[in-house]
């Protein structure tokens, strides 16, 4: 009987014809070539026959071994063809489709109302300066002349952060930016003309008021700045930032622990929706002397102003946005009439 005549191969042809994936296929080869496999046994059975019945079977068995191997290699790659085949269609692409096309994405109202306090405070000579916004007591407080009294300390306005830092100093979410003030002048010398935008948390929450919000602090300090280069630079800064000459600024008599004297700064339009109202956009004064003393300069020589301002209050008073809590909704459809 020659191998291609054994009923073993027709077996075998028509068992792995009908394996349609890899795993069943694998079973269909083990059937014939694995360790109980059809085959197998007739190797095995190889042992007891005579030397020279042995030498004609088990060449015989090798070649129908040989035959079945080659079955189930052509079935694999039968099987692979059809694989990829499928995968083929199952990725092909629709020429002919609409795209998708790419959301573009644009800045957030705050950022972008900060790059341009940025630039404009640059172009007059300004740095620009970033602090931390997990602040010591010291920085946030005490160097800035608030004594452990004042009411802005207590629990009801300030987030106090559990424990100390490594250096054992008492730490919270700063409340103002006016710790910038401290911290930039320490480390550079007069002139000092900064800004330093950024986010301050408040125990505080409803339309004008968000327990998080971003404030720009300001300060110049040099041998004889005075409130008058307070009062220009900031009307120079509002008629910029505004894109109009129709403001007029007054101060208003205020108080600040860090501040001497103090000044709320008012703006007014004299045309559009809002014109003849005094708006509050502003916190300022003449630098306290101990505030420079404790900046390390001497207040007898040195002598500046400072401010503090609600960065949301003049994106709202910008864009006309009436409930500060639309800037923290995430809600796209608000932010997208924002893209520059
Ligand atoms: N830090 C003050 C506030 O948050 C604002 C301010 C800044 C006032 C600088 C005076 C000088 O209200």
């Amino acid at each position: 009987m020659t191998d291609s005549q054994d009923p073993l191969i027709d077996e075998a042809r028509s068992l792995l014809e009908s394996a349609h994936d890899t795993a069943s296929l694998a079973n269909a080869k083990a059937r014939f070539l694995g360790k109980e496999g059809a085959l197998t046994a007739r190797m095995k059975a190889l042992a007891s026959l005579s030397p020279q019945e042995r030498a004609a079977a088990g060449k015989s068995l090798n070649l129908l071994k040989q035959a079945i191997e080659a079955l189930v290699s052509q079935r694999q790659s039968e099987l692979d063809q059809a694989e990829l085949q499928a995968r083929l269609a199952q990725e092909a692409i629709d020429v002919t489709l609409p795209g998708r096309g790419i959301g573009r994405g644009g800045l957030h109202p705050v950022t972008l109302t900060i790059e341009r306090i940025e630039a404009i405070f640059r172009s007059i000579g300004f740095d620009v300066a970033d602090g931390p916004e997990i602040e010591e007591d010291f920085f946030n407080f005490t160097a800035l002349n608030t004594p452990l009294n004042h009411p802005a300390r207590s629990m009801h306005d300030t987030f106090y952060v559990e424990g100390e830092d490594d250096a054992g100093h008492s730490l919270l979410l700063r409340t103002h930016t006016s710790p910038m003030q401290v911290r930039y002048a320490r480390m550079h010398a007069p002139p000092i003309k900064v800004i330093a935008p950024g986010k301050t948390y408040r125990v505080d929450s409803d339309a004008t008021h968000s327990p998080m919000f971003h404030q720009v602090e300001g300060m110049w300090i040099d041998e004889d700045v005075s409130f008058t280069d307070l009062k220009n630079v900031y009307t120079e800064f509002l008629r910029r930032f505004f894109e109009r000459d129709d403001i007029d600024v007054r101060f208003r008599p205020s108080y600040f622990p860090f501040t001497e004297p103090s000044a709320e700064i008012d703006m007014r339009f004299a045309d559009g929706p809002l014109a003849g109202r005094w708006l509050e956009v502003s916190g300022a004064g003449q630098v306290h002397p101990d505030v420079v003393r404790n900046i390390g300069l001497d207040p007898e020589r040195y002598i500046g102003f400072a401010f503090g301002s609600g960065i949301e209050r003049l994106a709202m008073l910008r864009y006309g946005v009436g409930d500060l809590r639309m800037f923290y909704e995430n809600d796209l459809r608000f932010l997208e009439q924002f893209r520059d």
